[in-house]
């Protein structure tokens, strides 16, 4: 059986990808699209990241949507990405940089199930080690750094939201709502837009991990009623 440590590795999504035309994590667009068609104009420069073999950036094209940039840091997919969709833009960047990609030049950034990719290694999620949080962190403040000042960015997940909450909220500068969908498992749907601030009161029911780990920041205030709703988690999930 193949280990889910690979996911880390470039080694391991270059190999598949030479064979593997696509693959779908999580969901496929149908299942999603009506919590961010809302939100998306035509002329909205979207930006793609761990985009991989996924039909999302094709499907966004197809509805109308024809700036699409896809990021991997997959050569391989990067350069069959070009051969098969060359109506839409292709760059090897690592996503923790987006290193060729201009500050304030993106409308939109989306991912889905890469952010994941990047925890693998992690042993529990109450406790994420600095590598993780590093990683994350990376990831969030190159996609701040691209987005224009009221930008959006759009996370599809199935991190549940008391452990990706924190992460969002501990880097300043946007909002951030949650939605869920799925039939049997139940995935999330993030959107942070730049120049917002978070609604703790909202998101107070999420955050009261951010006392508990690692995830200890001195920039967020807690609202007051995050204890309670701690005391509602059934930690046997876990
Ligand atoms: C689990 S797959 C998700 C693919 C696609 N987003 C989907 O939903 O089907 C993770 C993707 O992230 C890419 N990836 C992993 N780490 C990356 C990194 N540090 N920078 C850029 N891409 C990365 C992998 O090459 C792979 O395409």
């Amino acid at each position: 059986m193949e280990s889910k440590l690979q996911y880390k590795e470039n080694s391991y999504w270059n190999k598949r990808f030479a064979s593997e035309a696509h693959f779908e994590w999580l969901a496929d667009w149908k299942k999603f699209q009506r919590l961010i068609l809302p939100r998306l104009s035509k002329s909205d420069r979207i930006l793609h990241i761990g985009c991989g073999n996924s039909r999302l950036s094709h499907e966004l094209f197809e509805a109308g949507f024809t700036d699409v940039t896809n990021v991997d840091f997959s050569e391989i997919l990067i350069e069959n990405g070009k051969q098969r969709y060359p109506e839409m833009k292709w760059v090897c960047n690592d996503m923790r940089t987006l290193h060729s990609i201009p500050s304030g030049s993106m409308d939109v950034v989306v991912e889905k199930a890469s952010i994941e990719s990047l925890l693998v290694a992690e042993r529990s999620q109450w406790d994420p080690s600095d590598q993780a949080i590093s990683d994350v962190d990376a990831i969030l403040r190159s996609v701040q750094r691209v987005l224009k000042h009221d930008g959006i960015f759009i996370s599809i997940s199935f991190t549940q939201p008391h452990f990706r909450i924190p992460a969002i909220i501990r880097n300043p500068g946007w909002s951030c709502t949650v939605e869920t969908f799925g039939d049997y498992f139940h995935y999330y749907c993030y959107v942070m837009k730049m120049g917002e601030s978070p609604d703790l009161n909202e998101l107070g029911k999420y955050s009261s991990i951010l006392q508990n780990n690692n995830y200890v920041t001195s920039s967020v205030t807690l609202p007051e009623d995050s204890e309670d709703w701690l005391q509602g988690i059934d930690f046997e999930e876990f």
